[in-house]
């Protein structure tokens, strides 16, 4: 626990009695006030060890509008996040686990993680730099997903320290993926910063540097649910995207290099639609309902909405800003009711994921943003989640 810690810093030096009386007045004192200020404080606690034996911590992390984010380190994943609804009601609005173990188990779909060294697929598990080629274990049919198999980045235990800023406060985690890792090529310092803010905006910055050319695609992978996680579905939210075209994908979710309208198809969420109003019309495609990238419009690399989800019977809005060309609309195809946080049940399409990024199999795709970084550059990615109630 890092919070309390100038406790003893006021009435040195003078009588027994006097201290006493000091300390006394510190404590009534304290709780009249300072668990108001005190709330800015990180709190860092132990979350338990991972199945080969390594300390994951916790850290919370409470506004002061008392909304409370915390984070874990295994996978530098979010892992709660309480907000109010329009009549102040608090819940916890995305997926996650009570413990270790739970996050080691098979019914974890990167709930909250980290993504990386590379999001979302790779056609074949192979690509090529400069004439070389490398191979990747599979892991989703014949497709590499998220980054492997072990030592994926949602999988790993980061380091993070406790980080403040005048616009809030955060968790910065920090890991070096070493040269060969899950058979990627080149040492990868990857940073991940997040900031909450007072205006319930949750800041991730991603950066990553190299000593050899090697894709980069870090994501966010955390599950919404706006009316509080673990309740039934996420069709009766409305969606919209900012994107005129998304990537059309084969059987197996690979993008065909086709950048597709999305007018007159179920992508057009251009204006606010329900997601369960055309859900089932992509029920015997690929991805089995919403699995797709947009190609946002804003391909600037400057922070602009990508993204706004509304929930009616909350009032709760999600605002998602980002740098990045593209973003994934995992809409909970693959969910079957993990047991979870709480004794709660995630059900099919029960939780949806907006995962900014670069489009899914760039590093074979040339038509695409290329992904790969070079030794003396630095991959930057910014993504805001901001929820706020109307
Ligand atoms: C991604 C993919 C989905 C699915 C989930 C994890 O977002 O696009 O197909 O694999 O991760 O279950």
């Amino acid at each position: 626990m890092q919070r309390g810690t100038f406790v003893g810093t006021y009435c040195g030096g003078r009588g027994t009695l006097v201290r006493l009386l000091c300390f006394t007045s510190f404590v009534v004192a304290s709780a009249l006030v300072l668990p108001v200020a005190l709330r800015a404080e990180v709190e860092v606690t132990d979350f338990g060890k991972t199945a080969d034996g390594k300390a994951v911590k916790a850290f919370t992390i409470t506004n002061s509008k008392g909304v409370v984010v915390k984070l874990i380190s295994r996978g530098a994943t979010l892992a709660e996040w309480r907000v109010p609804d329009k009549h102040g009601k608090m819940d916890d609005v995305i997926f996650g686990f009570d413990d270790v173990a739970g996050y080691e188990s098979k019914d974890n779909g990167y709930f909250g993680a980290t993504v990386g060294r590379v999001a979302n697929r790779i056609a074949g598990g192979k690509f090529k730099i400069d004439g070389e080629e490398y191979t990747l274990a599979k892991n989703d049919g014949p497709n590499t997903l998220h980054g492997g198999v072990k030592r994926s980045l949602d999988k790993v235990v980061w380091n993070g320290k406790p980080i403040k800023n005048q616009d809030g406060e955060g968790v910065a985690f920090t890991y070096t993926s070493p040269d060969g890792e899950e058979g990627f090529p080149g040492k990868l310092d990857c940073k991940v910063t997040y900031l909450l803010t007072n205006k319930n905006a949750l800041r991730i910055d991603y950066e990553a540097t190299t000593d050899q050319a090697t894709p980069v695609n870090l994501t966010n992978h955390t599950y919404f649910n706006l009316s509080g996680a673990g309740s039934p579905t996420i069709n009766d939210h409305e969606l919209m995207i900012a994107a005129d075209h998304y990537t059309p994908i084969d059987a197996t979710l690979i993008p065909t290099g086709e950048i597709a309208p999305v007018e007159g198809t179920p992508f057009d969420f251009r204006e606010f639609h329900k997601i369960g109003e055309r859900v089932d019309q992509l029920n015997d495609q690929p991805g089995k309902g919403y699995d797709h990238n947009f190609v946002l419009n804003n391909q600037a690399g400057k922070l602009a909405l990508a993204v706004k989800l509304h929930e009616p019977k909350s009032g709760r809005v999600l605002s998602v800003f980002t740098t990045e060309p593209g973003l994934q609309f995992y809409g909970g195809n693959f969910l079957t009711g993990a047991k979870a946080k709480g004794g709660k049940t995630y059900a099919y399409r029960s939780g949806l994921c907006l995962e900014t990024q670069h489009y899914p199999n760039s590093v074979n795709e040339p038509k695409f943003p290329s992904m790969l970084l070079q030794p003396g550059r630095t991959y930057k990615h910014t993504c805001v989640y901001q929820i706020t109630t109307e």
